[in-house]
């Protein structure tokens, strides 16, 4: 199994609307250590809540050298994966739920030289996705901790099992676990297999990010309340 371990900070869990502190945020993280930033696209039809557009990650992409994972909580991400290409996305993730031509999205991501994602919700099993696997056609797979929607949420447990799942059916791909990641849980979703841990709310709420990230990865012990 390979182990590479990244920490994909999600600015959702950050004041990104303010465009000058956002830069000052994208810093923090540079020198923290972050090579990847998480970027939530919401529409307030898929999910409840509306975050940013393309416009926005076009801006990130000028500001920092951090890969940019964008990950779609969208309507109709078929039509929409254009747009976030051509915006700078690194990694574009779409959610395995509302895809309608998964394989046909999949395969324009890859043919841009973007890494292509697909992200399943809490109550999709692991398993759904075994077809695209086998065909090699994806790069992530996005494990949600918590239903899409909102940062700040609690982990659901079932979702870590799903981790090791898709290790079994994939050696090469990247697994990614999003939502509800803390300095707790870390340390077993990094053992199942994870590769990119996101992380909004542990890092953004902890006294020290760089510590944090670095707690998060593994390689600092800490005790409660040091964060
Ligand atoms: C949830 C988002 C997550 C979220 C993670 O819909 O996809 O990326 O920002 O935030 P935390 O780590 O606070 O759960
Ligand atoms: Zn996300």
């Amino acid at each position: 199994m390979f182990k590479i371990i990244r920490i994909a900070p999600s600015i959702i869990a950050t004041n990104w609307q303010d465009r000058e502190e956002l830069s000052k945020t994208l810093r923090v993280l540079e020198k923290a250590g972050c090579q990847i930033l998480h970027l939530d696209v919401m529409d307030g039809k898929f999910v409840k809540n509306k975050t940013f557009n393309e416009e926005l990650v076009d801006y990130v992409k000028g500001q920092t050298t951090m890969l940019l994972d964008v990950h779609l909580m969208v309507q109709n991400p078929d039509s929409e994966v254009d747009k976030y290409i051509k915006a700078g996305a690194d990694i574009l993730t779409v959610h395995y739920e509302n895809t309608k031509d998964l394989p046909r999205v999949l395969e324009r991501i890859k043919s841009k030289n973007v890494l292509a994602g697909v992200a399943i919700n809490p109550k999709t099993p692991a398993i759904k996705l075994k077809d695209i696997l086998q065909a090699n056609l994806v790069d992530v797979v996005n494990v949600m901790g918590v239903e899409p929607g909102a940062c700040g949420q609690t982990f659901i447990p079932g979702s870590a099992e799903k981790i090791a799942e898709v290790r079994e059916m994939s050696r090469n791909v990247f697994i990614e676990i999003d939502g509800g990641v803390n300095i707790k849980n870390a340390k077993v979703l990094r053992k199942l297999g994870t590769n990119i841990l996101v992380s909004g709310n542990t890092i953004f709420s902890s006294k020290n990010i760089r510590k944090t990230v670095r707690a998060l990865k593994g390689k600092l012990l800490f005790r409660e309340g040091d964060l």
